[in-house]
Parts: structure tokens; sequence; C-alpha cells
């Protein structure tokens, strides 16, 4: 029941047909308190609002609260959107104290490892992707009141994705669901016009001061000594704790690890902060630091929206981010380091004016501001479409261009999916949803990895397939060792929460693609499952001790040439001496093994996708199947228009630094 410590005042806030009510007071005020009537308002009248307010206004904290009292939302839910799991759970944290409650009474969250949620839960923070999920399988949203997208700005695919569904449920099946856009930075108007001309309500807040410093940028320095450098400068100039902000977590421990050499005061705590950290780490980076001591913060963009970090006043921002970019051509997702938006370096310094006046430090020169992009660009511009393709084909929406999308996903990228789609039998010519489809679709993963668990499910080996659709999918999961069998190893000896709920994950998804499966006696290898998934990354050994791999895709792969597996013949196929020269690239090969494979001894490699590099016969092929139109262009000229068309433009530098990754680059945040 809500509100409990909240006083509503008067009888006439019990008339729920009365518009103009004054909304519920707060013990605490906060900045948005002077919106929450316009907003409330608002959401009486219509059944959509953007709201636009600066960090540390009260959007994610406080307007739930507010909206589960109203009367349109009497014994219905509030689901709140956040991009990430840390964000979730920090949310509902926070208004579950601001009730005096626990999390999982009136407050909840569910996220893909586990949830705290029970009958009584009336607002749930969830995470992008399980609301999509969610959406799917109930397109009428039974029980929900309205939906929140929180820091909207993001641009997630599941957060477009699940907006545009959203607006089409509303549309045919729920007319009383209202829907709320919230974000910091954003192109409010844009949005509004896109929800049928909704309402904007603009809170100018009252977030503290925060001055910024230029430390500019030497080229020849890396990030991490110059990142360094200037937390020591700020620890000695200044009071408080330091929020930093780095692209990757191979940057966050070469900072850290620099900073721990120099850095003699035992009253200043080192901790980092990424999404591959399970969550009572993360939990307690950002956890009020010890009595008497500062806290330096070594985040990803993780920490750049929905957190308040206790303490922080000092931010430094290397103006670095890595974001996924998906190349239609190969059908890989790589991680590129670009330089951040204009919007999220000004989220990143307003972390440093939370709970006080802060300083931010940005690492380049204030001119070049001005030449940063000013959003970043929606992921459903540069994503892998094929889950969204799939998502959408039991909604009998064969063609994403019956919904009604922000940013329409662009054509090239849609045809490449369905094509991947019929490929995997998951969609027929028409683009309809087959029987196998929706087996795939049951299964909350990327097509390919779901092929995978179903198709080796089907030969008994369905657990070991979740286990490595898992560990392909979260990074950091089962150690950081490129060889897919030591990561499974890993995982199954790792007593800590976030690999036991991997295993029960794996367990339910195994579950799903073959109820009643029996082991069978031969149980393939981990490299043969994986390339059900991948058959056109097996690699062949080029030969030369250098590590060196030719994948069946044509691209080039490398491994570090003191791992066992650089010595293997094939990345992904036989360890056979004398075996043929198949670097297979089509699945039939795997399912019907040809003379020379041996497939239960296929090993695998995870490599990083920034350290693929095409190989000269690799591009021209990557080409081909682009555009039939280059034949007659160079080589090197359709290099070079590959390379123009590759963005965000990725800094060279930085590029491939961070050695673990994953097939599919999703940020295992989500
Ligand atoms: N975990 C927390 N610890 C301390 N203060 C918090 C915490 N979460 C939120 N706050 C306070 O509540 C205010 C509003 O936070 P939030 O709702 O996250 O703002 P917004 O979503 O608009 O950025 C913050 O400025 C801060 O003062
Ligand atoms: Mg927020």
């Amino acid at each position: 029941m809500l509100p409990w410590r909240i006083s509503r005042k008067g009888r006439a806030a019990r008339d729920e047909n009365r518009v103009n009510a004054a909304p519920m007071k707060f013990d605490v005020p906060l900045p948005i308190d002077d919106a929450l009537p316009a907003l409330v308002d608002a959401l009486r009248a219509r059944d959509a609002a953007v709201l636009v307010a600066p960090p540390g206004a009260g959007k994610t904290t406080r307007v739930p609260l507010v909206l589960a009292a109203e009367p349109w939302a009497k014994d219905r839910k509030i689901l709140v959107l956040e991009p990430r799991r840390i964000a979730a759970r920090a949310a509902a944290a926070r208004m579950a104290a601001t009730l005096g409650e626990q999390v999982g009474e009136t407050v909840g969250y569910r996220v893909r490892f586990g949830s705290k949620v029970s009958r009584r839960t009336r607002i749930e923070v969830v995470t992008e992707g399980i609301f999509t999920r969610l959406i799917i399988d109930d397109p009428a949203l039974d029980g929900v009141a309205a939906v929140l997208f929180d820091e909207f700005h993001e641009r997630s695919l599941d957060a477009d994705l699940g907006l545009a569904l959203a607006r089409d449920a509303q549309r045919g099946l729920r007319e009383d669901l209202r829907l709320l856009v919230m974000s910091a930075t954003i192109d409010g108007a844009r949005i509004a016009r896109h929800l049928g001309d909704a309402p904007v309500i603009a809170s100018e807040g009252r977030a503290f001061a925060v001055e910024t410093r230029y430390l500019g940028r030497a080229p020849q320095t890396p990030i991490e000594a110059q990142v360094a450098d200037a937390t020591l400068r700020a620890l000695r100039a200044e009071a408080g704790s330091i929020l930093v902000f780095l692209p990757g977590t191979a940057e966050i421990r070469r900072t850290e690890s620099r900073l721990k050499e120099r850095l003699s005061d035992p009253a200043v705590d080192v901790v980092p902060l990424y999404g591959a950290l399970d969550a009572a780490t993360q939990d307690r980076a950002i956890a009020p630091s010890r009595r008497g001591s500062r806290k330096v913060v070594l985040a990803t963009s993780i920490a750049e929206t929905s957190l308040t970090i206790d303490g922080v006043r000092i931010v430094i921002d290397s103006g670095l981010a890595r974001v996924p970019v998906f190349e239609p051509d190969v059908g890989l997702t790589r991680l590129e380091t670009v330089r951040v938006s204009r919007a999220a370096a000004d989220q990143r310094r307003g972390r440093a004016g939370r709970t006080e006046p802060g300083v931010c430090y940005r690492l380049w020169d204030e001119g070049q501001t001005a030449s940063l992009e000013p959003f970043l660009r929606p992921e459903i511009l540069s994503a892998d479409l094929s889950s969204l393709v799939l998502d959408l084909a039991p909604w009998g929406i064969a063609d994403p261009d019956q919904l009604t999308f922000l940013d329409p996903p662009p054509r090239a990228a849609l045809a490449e999916a369905k094509a991947l789609l019929r490929e995997l039998g998951a969609i027929d010519a028409d683009g309809r949803i087959t029987a196998e489809g929706k087996m795939l679709n049951r299964l909350p993963l990327p097509p390919r990895l779901a092929r995978m668990v179903v198709d080796a499910a089907r030969e008994g080996a369905g657990l070991l397939a979740a286990q490595i659709a898992v560990l392909v999918t979260e990074r950091g999961l089962g150690g950081d060792d490129i060889d897919l069998g030591h990561r499974l190893d890993g995982l199954r000896r790792d007593r800590s929460r976030r690999a036991e709920e991997a295993r029960a994950l794996a367990k339910r998804w195994a579950d799903l693609a073959a109820p009643k499966a029996s082991a069978s006696a031969a149980i393939p290898s981990p490299g043969a499952i994986l390339a059900l998934a991948y058959p056109d990354r097996i690699g062949k050994n080029r030969g030369g001790g250098n590590g060196a791999f030719l994948l069946a895709n044509g691209r080039g792969a490398h491994v570090d040439p003191a791992a066992a597996l650089a010595r293997e013949p094939y990345g992904a196929r036989t360890r056979r001496a004398g075996g043929t020269d198949c670097a297979c690239g089509h699945r039939g090969a795997l399912r019907r093994p040809h003379r020379g494979h041996r497939r239960d001894h296929l090993r695998c490699a995870i490599l990083e996708p920034a350290r693929t590099a095409a190989a000269p016969a690799g591009r021209a092929r990557a080409c081909r199947a682009a555009d039939r139109g280059h034949r007659r262009r160079s080589r090197r000229a359709c290099a070079r228009r590959r390379h123009r068309k590759a963005r965000p433009r990725p800094l060279a530098m930085e590029q491939g630094t961070d050695a673990v990754a994953r097939s599919r680059a999703l940020p295992s945040s989500r």
C-alpha cells in the first residue's frame, strides 16, 4: 500500500477523479517536487508524457513512488525500466528505503540474475531487456498501470523496441496504459511528437554547482597514466570521494595498479566498478565509504547515470566509452572505443554535484567539447537486429515497419537479420515465424545462441550448450581465459553468487530447450557446440606459431602466441594431426562431419572482436557479400569504403585493449 511515510493533504485527495489534486509530500525535498503537480496532471489527462530534469532531480527514485499513489494506478503495477542491472537494484533499494521497507515489499526489482519481488510489489524496477521479454509474453501487460522509461537518452535497442511495443499495445489493447519517458538529456520535443504530442514537463532542478576544469590530453601518454595523475592531483587539491570514468575493464585494472603503486594514504580506498563484477562487489563500490576515509571509484559508463555514490564530489572523465558496433557484412559485433557524446559528458559531470557542490576534471581541451557528437547514436542504427526481428515475429509483425520506432531500423541490417533467421530456420520465406523459431524464441538469447542450445539439447548436450551461452553473453564469468574449455571449468568451480545464478539460469534454458532430454553417451566438445552458433568463425591456424588464424568468414583472428590454443591447427576444429584443411563455413559440416573431422575434439577460443582484423582475402569477400556491385572496385577501394562506413569512429590508440570478449558483445550489465 502506498504511501506510508508520505502524507496526503485532506479528504479531497481521496476523491479519485479529482484533477489538480496536490501530489504527495515527502520528508526530504528534492528538485523534482516543483514539477510533480504538472506531471501528475499530465498523466491524469493523457496516456503519455516526457519528463526532462537534470541528474539528481529525483526522476528515478521519486517519480515512481508518486505515480504509484495515483488513482489510475490503483492495485496495479508501475514498471520502471533501467538500462543496467546495478541501476535497477540501486533504484529499488533507494525507493524501498524511502518507504522504510525492505526491497521486495512495495518496491522490488527484476533483472537477469535474480529478482526481489513479492505479491505486495507495486513498483517493479526492471532492466530494459526483461521488459522486452515481458511485453512479448504478455502484449496486454496485464496488471500494469504505467511503464516508465528511465534514462531514455541511452537509446538501447531494447529501450527503443520496448517503447515501440508499448505504443502498439496502447493503440490496440491497452488504451489506459500510461507511458512516461524520462531523462536529463533528451530531445524532449522530438520524443513528445513521437508519442502523439505528449506534454513535456521540464524541471530546472537545483543540482549543485560543478566547476569544470580541462586538463587536455597528451596523445602519446596512455590514458591510464593521465587518469592516475589527475586522480592524485585531485586527491591533493580537493576534499571528498572521486568517481573516475574509463572506457573499459582493462583500463580500470591498469589505472588501479598505477594508483596502488603511488598511493600511500591508507584512508583512500580504490574500488573498481563495471558490469562484469558480481552484484555484491558492485553494491560495495557504491556504498558509503568507511568513516574517515575517501573512495576512488574507477568505473565504466555503468556509473554514468542512475547511481548516486555517497560522498562523491569529484569526477574525472577520460572522455572515452566502449560501445558495441555491429558489422552486418560479417555478422560480428565488435566493441569500439569512442569519444563520449556531449550529453554523456554532461551526465558524467553531473555525478559530481549529486549531494554537494563539486569539481569535474575533463581529459580534453575545452575547445574540443563542441566537436563531440551531441547525443549517443541510437543502438538500433548500428546493432545486430536478428533478436529484434525474431522477437517481433510472434506478434505477427513480419516487418518492423509495421511498428513506429523513434528511429526506424536500417533496411540493410534488417535484410541481414532476416537472412540469418531464415538460415537458422526461425522464419519462413514470408518472414513468418516457424515452429523452430518459436522454440528459439523461448530462450532469451541472441538467435544464433538459441539455435545452438536447441540443437545441442537434441543431442543431449543442452546443459553444456546453455552454460556456453551464459559464458559468451556475460563478461568475466568463469574467468577471462580465452579458452572456452577453461572458462567452463572456471564457471563450474566458481562458488560466487553470480556463478551460482548463472548455472541456475543455464539449467532453466536447457530445460526450456528440451524439457525431457536425457544426457547422450557422447557429449560433443564445447568447441563443437559453439561452432553450431558460429560456423563462420571456425579458424584455421595460418602456421608460423604466431597465433594467427584465418576464419571461415574470411577474417583473420589472433590469439596470444603463448596460449596453448595458438598451437592448435584449428581454432574451433579438430586437433587430430593430418585433418583435412576444411575451415567449414556452413552448419551442415558440423551436423554431419565429413571425412577428417573429429568434432569431439574441437577446441574454441573466445576472442576479443576488436582484435579480429580483416584478412586481405576476407575483406574482398566481405565486400562481395555486402554489395554485389563491388566487383569493379579494387580491393583497396572496398576497404576504404568499409572504413568510411564504420561509425562511430574508433580511436585507434585505444582500440582492442580489452582481452575478454564475447561473440556478441552484449553489454553484460543489462
Ligand atoms: N543511494 C542514495 N544515497 C544517497 N542519496 C541518494 C541516493 N539515491 C538518491 N539519492 C538522492 O536523491 C536525489 C535524487 O536521485 P535520483 O532519483 O536518482 O535522481 P535522478 O534520477 O533525477 O538523477 C539525489 O540527488 C540524491 O540527493
Ligand atoms: Mg536517474
